[in-house]
């Protein structure tokens, strides 16, 4: 018997609540409850109605605890797990005195195996259920962090970062030729096997020669089912030194346009600082855009333009960008999110806050209807969350006139104490949450 009945309240989305209503957009039961089938939702409906209709299976009572798609982390870089939070630099800096020390001791890779072991765990506590993660130029950090997804039966994006650019440390350094062929040898052991999903990873322009973007381009264009993921117009320093090793783009986008790098299966980091030219052309490729609120305030990047881009139509997930973003937790980054839209004049709903980190990466990552997403045919990554997880929240909440007052504590003060259960493809993970499960 693999039917599972999981009761709470559920918090799930019928429509982007950036373009519809919020009545039509975001669906709330006070008294909820999510069947689950061979790793699948098969319904979510009133608790009442699905405890009639299946009255002998196997049930999980979360009482007040709200069920939601499990949180999906659009960009993150898990061998900068053990360095984040770390003081005191911008980003060309950070990446020279911090993160590149720090990725060269991926070349053991017994050292790659704990640390994505390590992150994994931290996301899963933190309710993230699928990551996109950059590795290193090392492919044992590729094989290290799919195998240990496969282990916790985790969805999850990954690729080999390629830098073969003097700009990068001899020790981080590839080569075009073997960019191409490590990527490509990954791509056949990785991609689409199990719940894996291969990315195609220039680290960002600078980092890279023509020779080896133009590769890369060509890998991609061969294995058009992988996405490709790289950083984008994050910083005015980086956009200065992109502007003086190409000197023939015409902005920063072109730099990967030119050399095949730029397709609706295109992930961009950050993209903060970006010309009419290049809004214009992601939009009408469809790329994805990821947002890192917490990494673009603490590396002092800028802020990004969430109203303006998504008004445009742009497709826009949400990241924690982990190690240069100062957190694992997706409600801390909603809580970024926030606080740089307020900056920007304007104040995101906790249903577009809530939709971004769940549905708005899956689409970024095109897994929408796959994940993100608490509804039938779904794969069944939950995560159940305490929305009265401290007390502080809890004073907060308790004053609640609707679901977004009593959620939006949460998003604003809530971390890993806030998650009271994840399940992954249809089981409750035991590593994450205080899981109670009655038979
Ligand atoms: N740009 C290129 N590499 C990185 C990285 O590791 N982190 C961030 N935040 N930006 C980058
Ligand atoms: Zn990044």
């Amino acid at each position: 018997m693999t039917r599972h009945l999981i009761l709470g309240q559920t918090l799930a989305f019928a429509a982007d609540p950036f373009s519809a209503p919020l009545e039509v957009a975001a669906q709330h039961h006070r008294r909820g409850a999510v069947l689950i089938d061979a790793g699948r939702i098969a319904a979510v409906g009133q608790a009442d109605d699905l405890k009639a209709e299946f009255p002998d299976v196997a049930t999980t009572d979360y009482g007040d605890g709200l069920i939601s798609a499990g949180f999906v982390d659009a960009h993150m870089h898990y061998p900068q797990t053990a360095i984040i939070a770390s003081w005191g630099k911008r980003l060309i800096d950070w990446l020279n005195l911090y993160t590149f020390p720090e990725e060269m001791r991926f070349a053991d890779p017994a050292y790659a195996t704990e640390i994505a072991g390590r992150c994994l765990d931290l996301n899963l506590a933190h309710g993230t259920t699928t990551v996109a993660s950059y590795c290193t130029i090392h492919p044992g950090s590729v094989d290290a962090i799919f195998e240990a997804a496969a282990a916790r039966d985790m969805r999850i994006v990954a690729g080999k970062t390629c830098m073969d650019r003097d700009t990068a440390p001899d020790r981080l350094r590839d080569t075009a030729q073997g960019a191409y062929d490590d990527s490509r040898a990954l791509i056949e052991r990785w991609h689409d096997k199990g719940r894996a999903s291969y990315a195609i990873t220039p680290r960002f322009s600078p980092t890279s020669t023509v020779a080896q973007l133009e590769a890369l381009g060509a890998l991609w264009a061969e294995h058009p089912s992988c996405l490709m993921q790289t950083h984008l117009s994050e910083q005015t320093d980086e956009i200065e030194w992109v502007r003086g090793l190409y000197p023939e783009a015409r902005d920063y986008l072109d730099t990967y346009e030119a050399y095949g790098l730029l397709g609706e299966r295109g992930v961009y980091g950050h993209a903060i600082h970006l010309e009419e030219r290049e809004k214009a052309r992601l939009s009408e490729v469809g790329a994805g855009l990821v947002h890192c609120p917490t990494s673009n305030t603490f590396i002092g990047s800028g802020l990004f333009d969430m109203a303006g881009l998504k008004g445009a139509g742009q497709r826009v997930g949400l990241a924690t960008d982990t190690g240069g973003g100062s957190s694992f937790s997706m409600l801390r980054t909603m809580a970024a999110a926030y606080e740089v839209g307020q900056l920007h004049g304007t104040a995101l709903h906790p249903a577009q806050l809530w939709w971004l980190a769940t549905e708005g990466s899956a689409q970024v990552l095109h897994m929408q209807g796959r994940i993100g997403a608490l509804r039938a045919g779904a794969e069944a990554d939950l995560v159940i969350l305490d929305l009265g997880s401290t007390p502080a929240i809890a004073q907060r909440a308790a004053q609640a006139n609707d679901i977004w007052d009593a959620i939006f504590p949460t998003i604003m003060m809530g971390d890993d104490r806030a998650v009271q259960a994840v399940w992954l493809n249809g089981a409750p993970c035991q590593s994450a949450g205080s899981a109670r499960i009655s038979t």
